[in-house]
């Protein structure tokens, strides 16, 4: 198995500084060397270029640092298609969620031309279907999944070469806890498959991953790409305090680590998204090292010979 490292240092889709100082709390938490560990390829081709952050206000219509956010979407999109066409997994080491536009882009586009099926497991308290006219911040790190699913910016929107990248059924999202009243209503247009901590509580994490990961296993999910897009804010900030956006009551330790076991055994898992960890907010580097944690399991890491 091969994969790729790549940085993308950017915090021009959040509401607060801090994230595009991701990628290098991530190396210095030793992602990489984790993943050699397994037996991994592991290629760390650095960080990608892209605009700085000009903190702006809200544009006519109601984006924050909008052609900042595109060039950074634009960058990542380029660099994993390369990626994937060079049979290579990408790995995104974030940088805010507006990169999952880039990443899930370029990640459909590889599917219609490699003739696989995606799907997208999404890891987040939030729902990120924010559109620029019901979002209350402009802040584009809450509207990724709207873009994927055809709404908001074209350019955004059409990344992908073709529009919408994704229907609202290839996407799963997980842990949700705080959604924004017009953007619940979104949920249900764009018609995603919502776990949210409820379901989480009421049926544990075991089954909610069952239902999330039904279908994968097998030869029936012999043509399935799976991308995870792990927002750092779906775990509880009692555990992970690095991150801009937390909500409190989110899976702990252990409900984490079976998640990312249960993905693990599907074998399917083909990019991924780690978004949102700000070293600036964090304590002594804990967060970062436990996503590497996660990440250790999300690879196969196991107690027991298995
Ligand atoms: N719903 C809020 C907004 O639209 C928060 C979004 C948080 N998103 C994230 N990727 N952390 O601004
Ligand atoms: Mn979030
Ligand atoms: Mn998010
Ligand atoms: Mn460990």
């Amino acid at each position: 198995q091969a994969v790729t490292l790549i940085g993308v240092p950017t915090d021009v889709g959040a509401g607060r500084l801090g994230a595009a100082m991701g990628p290098d709390a991530l190396r210095v938490a030793q992602l990489g060397p984790a993943l050699a560990h397994f037996g991994v390829d592991v290629q760390d081709i650095g960080n990608l270029a892209g605009p700085p952050n000009p903190r702006g206000a809200r544009d006519a219509q109601g984006l924050r640092n909008y052609a900042e956010c595109q060039a950074w979407n634009q960058a990542t999109h380029d660099t994993v298609l390369a990626q994937l066409q060079a049979g290579r997994m990408p790995i995104m080491l974030g940088g805010d969620h507006t990169l999952a536009t880039g990443s899930i882009s370029a990640v459909a586009r590889y599917c219609r031309m490699a003739g696989k099926r995606l799907r997208v497991l999404w890891l987040d308290a939030h729902a990120d279907c924010n559109l620029p006219d019901i979002s209350p911040t402009g802040n584009l790190h809450g509207m990724p999944v709207a873009s994927l699913c055809g709404h908001g910016p074209a350019p955004l929107a059409g990344m992908a070469g073709f529009t919408p990248a994704l229907q609202g059924p290839d996407i799963c999202q997980i842990g949700l806890r705080s959604v924004d009243e017009v953007e619940k209503r979104m949920i249900q247009r764009l018609g995603l498959e919502v776990f949210d901590m409820r379901a989480i509580d009421e049926q544990g994490m075991r089954a909610v991953m069952q239902q999330a990961l039904a279908g994968l296993e097998g030869p029936e999910g012999d043509d399935v790409h799976l991308h995870l897009s792990f927002d750092v804010d779906f775990l509880d900030p009692d555990i992970a305090p690095g991150t801009g956006t937390t909500v409190r009551g989110g899976p702990n330790y252990r409900e984490a680590q079976l998640c990312m076991e249960m993905i693990a055994d599907t074998g399917r898992l083909a990019s991924l998204d780690i978004v949102e960890l700000n070293p600036a907010l964090d304590i002594r580097n804990q967060t970062a090292e436990l996503v590497v944690d996660l990440v250790e399991s999300l690879f196969g890491k196991s107690t027991l010979v298995r």
